[in-house]
């Protein structure tokens, strides 16, 4: 056999195991043979999912020294602190596909790597708080749920407690608009435009149709995706209407109504238009969120400066008692 030929038949052999693997649901690990275009596409959405958390954090940072008491203060801090976890989980687990934290900040600071288009949206109001954590947070859970179940092993752990976090981001924002919406007819006015502005790019956070999204079908061949963006988006907006009739407001959709032969809420034509343009840079906050991470990113540099010299010192000094130890065996 040449060398050409054996080298493709141990790549046959490794693309049949991990076929195999991922047909019987078993988890795929850092070590294990995976296909170039499986670690580039898992890299790619996993960066583009840290950099939504921690780009996420700053819509409602803007409102922590407004906070209108010290409990929604200190659950709005816990909140923010979350998601600079999440983003520091799903970092890590992506340098086990072999790339640097660094590479993906520098990536994200350059421009050419994503994250989720709503957190280019303002947040106006205190109410808005209340919208991102019952909307944004809850269309996150619809999406990252099946996640938990996702081929690769280090991103589904990560889930796991990602998960559990945001339904306590969800329940909050929830609770913050119920005592808004039951509160003076000003504050329940407030509430109710929140929840306009607030709706439609949710329902964009699914991304483009199934027919138009470039990464899913392969994506959910590879069972890292588990539902198409379509059928997400109907899963959240039958979530929705209920919870929205509950609180009180009502949810900017002229065309919503329930589907009895669906089985499903119907809903208007989504602007697809206003998403590519957001998506492209033109939303009305790209340039302040990048512009703030940057800076944040360069105030943060003795930081890492100082947790490097750290590091270097601690392994330096357990070499030395390391080496006196031999010695005095010796
Ligand atoms: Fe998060
Ligand atoms: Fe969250």
């Amino acid at each position: 056999m040449t060398a050409v030929t054996a080298e493709h038949t141990a790549d046959t052999t490794h693309q049949a195991h991990f076929d195999a693997a991922v047909a019987a649901d078993e988890r795929i690990e850092p070590r294990d043979w995976m296909p170039d275009e499986y670690r580039s596409s898992l890299v790619r959405q996993m960066a583009q999912h840290a950099h939504s958390e921690i780009i996420g954090m700053q819509p409602e940072a803007n409102w922590i020294t407004r906070a209108p008491s010290l409990r929604r203060k200190a659950i709005l801090m816990a909140k923010v602190q979350d998601e600079a976890g999440h983003g520091l989980y799903l970092y890590s687990a992506a340098e086990t596909l072999g790339t640097s934290r660094e590479e993906l900040l520098d990536k994200l600071h350059s421009g050419r790597q994503k994250y989720s288009s709503i957190f280019n949206y303002p947040t106006l109001t205190w109410a808005d708080v209340g919208a991102i954590g019952w909307l944004v947070d809850g269309a996150a859970i619809t999406n990252q749920v099946p996640l938990c179940r996702c081929s690769y092993g280090p991103y589904a752990r990560a889930m796991v407690r990602i998960c559990k976090e945001e339904s306590f981001h969800q329940r909050q924002g929830y609770e913050l608009l119920l005592a808004l919406s039951q509160g003076t007819p000003a504050q329940h006015d407030m509430a109710q435009d929140a929840v306009n502005r607030w709706w439609w790019p949710s329902l964009m956070m699914f991304g483009p149709p199934d027919e138009e999204s470039a990464h899913s079908a392969r994506s959910m061949a590879w069972k890292i995706k588990r539902h198409s963006n379509d059928e997400l988006r109907q899963r959240f907006v039958d979530i929705c209407v209920p919870q929205a009739e509950a609180l009180g407001l009502t949810l900017p959709d002229p065309d919503l109504r329930w589907n009895e032969e669906r089985g499903h809420h119907d809903f208007g034509a989504i602007d697809w238009d206003e998403f590519w343009q957001v998506l492209k840079g033109d939303g009305p906050c790209n340039e302040q969120r990048i512009t703030q991470r940057r800076r944040a990113h360069e105030e943060g540099a003795w930081v890492r400066e100082a947790a490097a010299a750290y590091a270097a010192k601690t392994a330096s000094d357990k070499a030395e008692r390391n080496e006196a130890q031999v010695e005095a065996t010796a």
